[in-house]
């Protein structure tokens, strides 16, 4: 393990935030017992984690849908690296939902019994660059607010997730090892109700049609901004140690990054990205 500086951590080759990270849970992770029912999140970090892990829990939990109690969602489906050290995930009733952003190499053994399922979240790497960036400003510990330096950053992999390119190859090129479906956050951002569906048929989730709205309906940006259990706002502090006030949430859109990118940065990037993704089967929506 090694600390690159205060907000980084490296671990096993790949970086995490120096935040709440549970070390303990990180290197028993090999063994981590895995139950049949249970499902994993996994994402690159600003891919569209916290929207998929209100999806989820407005799938599996009536009072969620119904607003009933205010657990938040990180409370129903917690961080497995990112969780408070006395944390027993063995004693969590089923079926348990997870969610992480660790790399495919580092997952328990037992993902690979196939029964557990796995959803990966993707998005268009320029577009998690630049959710990245603003959510890095907002952290007292960032390691830059300035745009250029942080691309550079972002290309080496000196971010938490490590190097995109690793990440969604890594999970894609070894997924006949799990039980997985992989979903774009454009696909869900275009089709909010299509992707409900999808997810509900891979999850063997029957939902009446009225529950589907009410998971599309609580589902959507604007809903999600102004719910407290779903918009992080209250974790700011106590998860990311953001001192200053703010709120997580910023668009939520699809192709911010032509407000941020030059020509000349989105031409050294597509270079980048045709030669490491060159022969990659899945598509990308870069803009609306
Ligand atoms: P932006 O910074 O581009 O707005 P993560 O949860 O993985 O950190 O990803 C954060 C990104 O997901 C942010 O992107 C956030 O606005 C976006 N997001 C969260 N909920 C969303 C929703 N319901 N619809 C669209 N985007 C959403």
């Amino acid at each position: 393990m090694e600390h690159t500086n205060n907000f980084l951590i490296k671990f096993k080759g790949c970086y995490f935030a120096n935040t709440q990270l549970n070390l303990e849970i990180l290197e028993n992770l090999d063994d981590f017992e895995i139950r049949d029912d249970d499902v994993f999140i996994i994402t690159y970090p600003k891919s569209g984690t916290v929207w998929f892990q209100q999806m989820l829990c407005l799938i599996y939990f009536e009072e969620h849908r119904k607003g009933i109690g205010d657990l938040e969602t990180v409370e129903r489906i917690p961080f497995i690296e990112y969780s408070p050290q006395k944390v027993d995930f063995a004693e969590k009733p089923s079926p348990r939902l997870f969610v992480t952003h660790i790399p495919y190499y580092l997952v328990p053994r037992g993902l690979k019994n196939k029964k557990a399922k796995v959803i990966y979240i993707y998005r268009n790497p320029k577009d998690v660059m630049c959710s990245f960036f603003h959510f890095l400003k907002k952290l007292t510990a960032s390691a830059t607010d300035n745009f250029v330096e942080f691309m550079k950053l972002f290309l080496e992999g000196e971010v938490v997730g490590s190097l995109w390119f690793d990440h969604i190859k890594g999970w894609y090129e070894h997924k006949s090892l799990f039980n997985i479906q992989f979903l774009m956050y454009e696909e869900m951002k275009k089709d909010l109700r299509g992707s409900v569906l999808k997810v509900c048929k891979f999850l063997g989730k029957e939902l009446s049609e009225e529950d589907v709205d009410a998971v599309v309906r609580q589902a959507t940006f604007e809903n999600m901004k102004n719910d407290p259990r779903a918009n992080y706002d209250n974790k700011l502090k106590t998860f990311f140690g953001i001192q200053k006030k703010g709120h997580f949430f910023r668009k939520g859109t699809i192709g911010d990054w032509k407000n941020h990118m030059t020509a000349e940065q989105n031409e050294k990037f597509d270079m980048i990205f045709q030669t490491k993704m060159k022969d990659f089967p899945l598509k990308f929506i870069w803009d609306m």
